[in-house]
């Protein structure tokens, strides 16, 4: 299937630096207050840098984590400085020699992991070197993220740049507001390969979001191969919207895609949208079908016409089947159960069908996500409802929230990045409205929802429906750079929540993105250097 242009998509040609000068004029000072998302506290050594070298190495503390995450880093850094950079563990009392980039594993850190959410850090840069400190090598890995961000954008390139690879002096002291921080694709109603996937995680990790969600399944296609339901791939996949072949992942697929994420510190969730979005599943096995037939294959983009049969034993074989061979392949703690659209249910068959789907996956020993159209089900303990509305309001959320569900808000009027940026976007949906990058970023997920507390909030995810994407380039436009506001939502505090202050440092990111190929959408709110 041919791509759609991206209408007013553009790519910097590299930014001119000067490569002497003081840090007013040379723009190296000013990275470190434009970081993104907003760490807690930094604080800039004027007239202070440390130069990457040739003759600069990568120390870490002597454990395995820390020493991937060092490793990690030279991943990074070698392309663009073509530095050999190599990595090596510190025995405890060693002090890091001259040059060096130590990442220290130390559990007295402020801000400590004792505090939830994991993944606080301190970074110092002095002239001699630069250190970050953690509790945990998931804080090690995201002072990493930021660390990127403080060396010029041609750190992006995938090959070989002149540099100089300066870091500006300072302190950052860093932590994030909210445990969930996630992307949703859906890889459902058209299919992206597992390289693709894979990629989408890079873009997830740069601005330290750490869950990534994957629609597995949906009346267009099922996505991932299930030992014993062959069919739902072999059938269920093949096709998707519009016709293409569609395809599906292999489980060795999604080890793969689980392990990459868990390097990156990022969490799949994998969804089974239940009991409607099913008429892929039920093409390939008409027993599950309210009627017993298998219907045919679905390539349009209707949404609430398809359901599982609620009065058949079978259907809960299959759920069990299902959720028992994802629960075994996939290490984090969510099953998203889907639960939106049922249009075919009436609330008592919604309710029947998905209480057991609930219980299935409290046997698995997993944490049930699910739409928050799943709201009025049971209580089952720990259970996450994800917001998708336009209102401000829902009254079945605040109740489940009483009984002590968690949120994840992905608003459709905030988050959802199939929505259009303007009229005159190409690519995208409007149901939801237009959302521009203000859109995306002027809200509080911590305050957004009645009767949804902060602490409520287990954190912000936004979806990337994929009725109208078919290409890794038209992932990038619709994500970016909504991805990025959704992200300092998710990590930042409410306190430093500024737009005019984060439309000035989402610009200076502009020239990052396009040294690593990233396609973005050009928004007027923002004032993107020139590309001269
Ligand atoms: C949804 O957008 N149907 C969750």
């Amino acid at each position: 299937m041919s791509s759609a242009p991206l209408e007013q998509s553009r790519t910097h040609p590299p930014v001119p630096r000067p490569r002497t000068g003081s840090p007013a004029l040379d723009g190296v000072g000013s990275r470190l207050t434009e970081v993104i998302p907003a760490p807690v506290s930094v604080r800039p050594t004027p007239g202070v840098r440390y130069l990457l070298t040739a003759g600069t190495t990568i120390r870490t503390s002597d454990d395995p984590a820390a020493l991937a995450v060092g490793e990690h880093l030279a991943d990074l850094l070698r392309p663009a400085t073509g530095h050999p950079l190599p990595v090596a563990t510190l025995a405890a009392d060693d002090t890091p020699p001259a040059d060096t980039v130590t990442l220290l594993l130390e559990p007295a850190t402020e801000p400590a992991p004792a505090t939830e959410p994991d993944g606080g850090y301190r970074l110092d840069v002095t002239a001699e070197q630069v250190v970050i400190r953690a509790a945990t090598a998931t804080g090690l890995f995201y002072g990493v993220q930021t660390l990127r961000q403080l060396l010029p954008a041609e750190i992006e390139s995938t090959t070989v740049a002149p540099g100089p690879w300066e870091v500006p002096g300072g302190q950052i002291v860093d932590a994030p507001r909210f445990a969930y921080r996630g992307a949703m694709l859906d890889v459902s109603r058209h299919f992206f390969e597992m390289p693709d996937v894979l990629r989408f995680v890079d873009q997830l990790a740069r601005y330290k979001l750490n869950h990534l969600h994957l629609h597995l399944t949906d009346d267009q296609g099922w996505r991932i191969a299930i030992a014993s339901w062959p069919r739902l791939a072999e059938i269920g996949g093949a096709t998707e919207v519009d016709g293409g072949t569609g395809g599906y992942y292999t489980q060795a697929d999604y080890r793969t895609i689980v392990e990459y994420a868990a390097a990156r510190r990022i969490t799949v969730v994998p969804e089974i949208d239940l009991p409607g979005h099913t008429n892929a599943a039920l093409s390939a096995y008409g027993e599950l079908a309210p009627d017993g037939v298998a219907p045919a294959p679905y390539t349009g983009t209707e949404v609430g016409f398809s359901s599982v049969a609620v009065a058949s034993e079978r259907t809960y074989d299959f759920v069990d089947d299902v959720l028992g061979e994802l629960a075994a392949l996939t290490p984090g703690p969510y099953l998203h159960i889907g639960g939106d659209e049922a249009f075919k249910l009436d609330a008592t068959d919604y309710g029947t069908v998905m209480n057991r789907v609930q219980r299935i996956v409290a046997a698995k020993s997993k944490t049930v996500v699910g739409w928050h159209q799943l709201a009025p089900a049971e209580h089952v303990p720990g259970r996450v409802l994800q917001y998708w509305g336009t209102t401000t309001s829902d009254e079945n959320v605040a109740s489940a929230v009483r009984q002590g569900a968690r949120v994840i808000m992905s608003p459709g009027n905030r988050t959802y990045l199939d929505m259009k940026y303007t009229d005159a976007t190409t690519l995208g949906q409007d149901w939801a409205g237009l959302i521009d990058v203000r859109t995306a970023y002027d809200w509080d997920p911590g305050t957004y929802l009645d009767g949804v507390p902060a602490e409520s909030v287990l954190g912000v995810e936004a979806p990337l429906w994929t009725e109208t994407i078919r290409t890794v380039a038209e992932i990038e436009f619709m994500t970016y750079p909504r991805l990025v506001a959704v992200a300092e939502l998710a990590w930042s505090p409410a306190t430093t929540h500024d737009w005019d202050n984060f439309r000035l440092r989402l610009a200076a990111h502009s020239p990052r993105w396009t040294h690593a190929n990233i396609h973005f959408h050009p928004s007027p709110e923002i004032p993107w250097p020139p590309t001269q």
